[in-house]
């Protein structure tokens, strides 16, 4: 049975959201079906097609009660809308069916666990307290999928925190298979002993039952307050922790800044001991660090990996810094995107990411130029322009201190990311993209020469109409961000104040 909250949610999506034209969306990147989208949810590969869910208010562009969107895709670069897969549509979720993830069960049926958010009539503060639930696939008259929520929910509640745990701030929980059933991770914020945030494992023979097992992790506030939306997965003979702390402060080294003020997401690498169940962080690197930033743009927040059958393990994030978001003009009718899947990688000791390779096959219009020397005076070369734009530069430094590539150029307006390779920084900035509030509109990030080579430097630029992700030396970096300049501004751009030599491919992506 459909609830009429999710009827009406899917009702007015189907004749809403189908009105969007393609040209007011991003080319290839994931937005809500309409209205508002932040974190992705129950990232999976089921019944033969990957699925996103994603964190969903359809009927504004600002955030308000949660509900699941869903889309489905061949590829993680095109994907089919489906209709809505919850809404707050019960007491234990009225206020907001919260980010979580998905597994498939041993009898095909898929599950998604997300954290259910009741309205605590009795907290002064208006709280709602958090709590974890489930549903379960099933197939509809029509074929289509439905989730229906489990009658025994909710599954994990704050009578399952550990000591001091806070039922307010309690919830993403990231579920994996075990030999024995299952295991998942939420993320909790402790109220007393000074411990600011845990991550808590819970272990269940079979998705529906579940108990409290140990605090996998604990941190007294180093990392800020509440460590939202964790993942805890194996890659390449190491295992990672990524997870998105809030409000941290700023870090700074070198003059450039690692982890701006604010909502960050981090990750770690370490061991897991699966029979102890206890990640150990890697001993800090030369720098002395333990933890680092996942991407170093501005928008990149509460990510979701995934180690699927193929082998790959690949992310999605929102792209958005949610500082920024609900910031936004009223009245447009979409806010929100994701990152590219990336597939990922560890190459000594640190995380790599590339765009996942299935974007290839949408290339158009190849555009090759060997060694053109670049100059002071911004310049556009022949073939390379467009707001949808896949894009592999190599340059090499000769003179002077600074390459800069300008794109979503025109009428005065432009995003530009700079790179000093006597600093060792690129600077990104958006300050001339058009937006009409004051928010962060540059950072700096330390990079390395490519191959250990100072003068040298490796970015793949994937521009997509609002957003641009750049990939630097192999994915050593990623740098995400958005911007809102109008789409007519399809310039692009290079300048050096000295000498540099540039070798680019680029192609237009078309879907
Ligand atoms: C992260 C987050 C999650 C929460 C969800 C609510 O952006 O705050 O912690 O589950 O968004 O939309």
């Amino acid at each position: 049975m459909v609830s009429k909250e999710l009827a009406r949610a899917r009702e007015y999506e189907k004749t809403e959201g189908d009105k969007i034209s393609d040209a007011d969306r991003p080319v290839y990147h994931l937005s809500p079906r309409i209205g508002w989208l932040n974190d992705p949810n129950g990232f999976s590969f089921y019944n033969g097609r990957y699925h996103l869910f994603y964190q969903y208010h359809p009927y504004d562009s600002f955030w308000g009660p949660m509900h699941w969107g869903h889309a489905a895709s061949d590829d993680l670069i095109t994907w089919d809308y489906l209709p809505a897969a919850l809404a707050p549509d019960t007491e234990y979720d009225g206020s907001g069916c919260f980010s979580g993830s998905a597994v498939t069960l041993p009898d095909g049926r898929q599950l998604l666990m997300y954290t259910s958010c009741e309205a605590d009539g009795e907290d002064p503060l208006g709280r709602w307290k958090q709590s974890q639930s489930v549903a379960v696939s099933c197939e509809a008259e029509d074929g289509s999928i439905e989730y229906v929520k489990y009658e025994g929910n909710p599954v994990i509640t704050g009578d399952d925190l550990p000591e001091g745990g806070d039922p307010y701030e309690f919830r993403d929980p990231y579920i994996w298979e075990t030999p024995d059933g299952y295991r998942a991770i939420i993320a909790n914020a402790v109220t007393t002993g000074g411990k600011a945030t845990q991550l808590s494992l819970y272990r269940s023979p079979d998705g529906f039952s579940w108990e409290f097992d140990k605090v996998l992790f604990e941190d007294s506030r180093r990392i800020g307050v509440m460590w939202e939306c964790p993942n805890l997965f194996p890659l390449d003979g190491r295992w990672v922790l990524i997870a998105s702390p809030m409000n941290m402060e700023a870090e700074e080294a070198d003059g450039s800044i690692r982890f701006p003020k604010g909502n960050n997401v981090c990750c770690m690498t370490g061991t897991y001991d699966e029979a102890d169940e206890c990640f150990t962080p890697d001993a800090p690197d030369s720098e002395g660090h333990v933890y680092h930033p996942v991407d170093c743009g501005l928008d990149f927040y509460a990510p979701q990996i995934r180690n699927f059958d193929d082998g790959r393990c690949i992310m999605t994030g929102w792209m958005q810094d949610p500082s920024m978001a609900n910031l936004h003009q009223e009245g447009i009718s979409i806010f929100g995107q994701m990152t590219i899947p990336r597939e990922l990688s560890i190459r000594n000791g640190h995380l790599y990411q590339q765009p996942v390779r299935e974007l290839e096959a949408y290339r158009k219009d190849r555009t090759a130029l060997r060694g053109v020397t670049i100059g002071p005076e911004p310049e556009s070369l022949p073939g390379i322009a467009g707001r949808s734009i896949d894009m592999d530069l190599a340059v090499s430094m000769k003179e002077g201190s600074r390459f800069s590539v300008r794109f979503a150029y025109g009428r005065d307006l432009y995003t530009e990311i700079t790179w000093n390779p006597e600093l060792s920084v690129i600077t990104v900035d958006r300050s001339h993209s058009g937006q009409q509030r004051g928010i962060t509109s540059r950072r700096t990030v330390k990079v390395r020469g490519r191959d250990g080579r100072r003068g040298r430097l490796g970015m793949r630029l994937l521009i997509d109409r609002w957003s641009a992700e750049a990939f630097i030396n192999d994915g050593e970096q990623a740098i995400s961000l958005t911007y809102y300049t109008d789409p007519s501004a399809e310039g692009i751009t290079f300048s050096c104040d000295g000498r540099a030599t540039l070798d680019v491919t680029a192609y237009r992506i078309e879907t």
